[in-house]
Order: C-alpha cells, then structure tokens, then sequence
C-alpha cells in the first residue's frame, strides 16, 4: 500500500539486519523501496539489495556530500544504469550547508557533479532523485541550463525530503518535478514542511524515510526504517483531511508513475 521512494538500506544498522526490516514493512503495508546510491564505491552494495529482493528497487548516483568520493563519468552512470533493477540516477543535486569556511565559488565541483548527472539521466531517460540544501536557487538555474524544464527529452525526477520554502516547491514543479516529503512534517518545529505538504498537488507527492535518518514521530531520534514511511504517510494524510488509504494510493501511484521501471 506505502512505497519507500528513499532510503539507504545499505547503511549500518539497517544493513545489519534486513530480514527485520522487511518483516516490519510488511506488518505496516509497505510494499516496496528504493534504495538510494550516494557512492559508486557503495553502489554494489546497494544494487545487491535490489536484485536480491523482488521488492527492492535502486538508483545510481553520486551525494553531493560525498566530496571524498569519486565522481562519475556520464558513460560511467549510464553503464551503472543500464544493470536490471537500475530506476534513477542520484541522489545528486547541491548542498551549499557544510561548505567550512569556502565561498559557493568555491563548489564548482559540485555543480559539475550535477550536470554530469542530469546528462546521464537525459540521456538514459530515467528520472533524478535531487538533494538540495542551502541551493535552491543554483539547483533549479543549474537544472533549467541543462534543459530540464519538463519540455521533451527532460528525464524528470523527485525533489527528495523536501525542507525548501513553498516558492521553490512550485518552481520543481514548473519544472515537472514532483516533490517527496521524510519524517521531518511530524516535527514540531517543521510548519513550513506541513504548510507544503497541505499545498501540493496530490499527483505530484512521494513519501519517503530517508532511513536510517529522519525517524518519524514518535520514532524521532531513533534509526529509521522503511516501515515508518506509514507513519510519514499518516501524518500527511491528516494535514491534507485525506483518508490514509487516498494518501497511500495516491502517493503510489505517483511513484511508480516516476520510476516507471519499479514494477513487480
Ligand atoms: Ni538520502
């Protein structure tokens, strides 16, 4: 019934113990996950995961974070994506948040570690799963530079756990994008979050978890799993005046609209 559009399974504890994670998936109803790559160093590990459980699924990509990592040629990330159960290319996107003590000049790095992404999904249409933070303004210049703006050829994709302003939200979608939303709209302190959360569009919202971070309420603080995305999902549902059923069919629906290769 729930989709886990983001998690990263192949990060300890959740590594740990799979087994326990898919049985509380089940108990909750959440029928499947994508596991998000943030290195190429770790991407086997992740796309073990995808093909060793039929309701596993998994992307390819780079963390803008992940400064120390090595970053992908586009050929790189198309041969990667191009491997069974392969439905995204990220995360990717910018984040301007950590830059310790160096000017947003200073990231070129980044932003060329995005486009070569936004390349690579264009070219092997298949939809981006963005982090941003920090960087509103670049992601959404550096994405329409790179022609996605919705028109034809744009690969798309899903602005995940989202935490920007109501006016960025509506800029992803002009550009086609759908936005997805963790635990953090059960936080007390997140009005913004549930201030989007009641304006969006149902057909353009995912739910994640952004597991192991990100628990939830009344999880918070602990390590998160697939299995809470319910609970995101609840929460939504109540914000909206929308039965959990319409929250979980609709938000389903839209993910398998996106990642339109995550089937059974
Ligand atoms: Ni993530």
């Amino acid at each position: 019934m729930f989709i886990d559009s983001h998690c990263h399974l192949n990060y300890p504890p959740l590594k740990d113990d799979v087994a326990a994670l898919r049985s509380a998936m089940s108990q909750a109803g959440v029928d499947k996950a994508l596991v998000i790559s943030t290195t190429l160093e770790s991407f086997d590990e992740v796309h073990q995961l995808a093909t060793a459980y039929d309701n596993f699924w998994c992307t390819v990509g780079v963390h803008p974070d992940e400064e120390g990592a090595r970053s992908p040629t586009v050929e790189e990330l198309k041969q990667l994506a191009s491997r069974p159960r392969v439905v995204g290319i990220g995360e990717t996107g910018l984040d301007y948040y950590r830059l310790n003590g160096r000017s947003v000049a200073d990231m070129e790095w980044q932003r060329e570690r995005f486009r070569t992404h936004i390349r690579a999904a264009r070219a092997c249409q298949l939809p981006l799963v963005i982090h941003t933070r920090e960087a509103a303004e670049d992601t959404l210049a550096i994405l329409r530079e790179e022609g996605e703006d919705g028109s034809a050829g744009a690969a798309g994709g899903v602005f995940h756990c989202f935490t920007e302003t109501l006016d960025v939200a509506k800029c992803a979608l002009d550009l086609g994008f759908y936005i997805s939303l963790s635990g953090i709209v059960t936080f007390k302190s997140a009005q913004s979050i549930r201030d989007v959360a009641a304006w969006l569009p149902l057909d353009r919202l995912l739910i994640e978890t952004d597991s192991p971070y990100l628990a939830p309420v009344p999880y918070r603080g602990k390590t998160n799993q697939p299995a809470y995305v319910a609970d995101v999902g609840r929460a939504i549902a109540q914000i909206r005046g929308l039965t959990v059923q319409q929250l979980a069919e609709s938000t389903t629906q839209n993910c398998l609209r996106l990642f339109s290769a995550m089937v059974a």
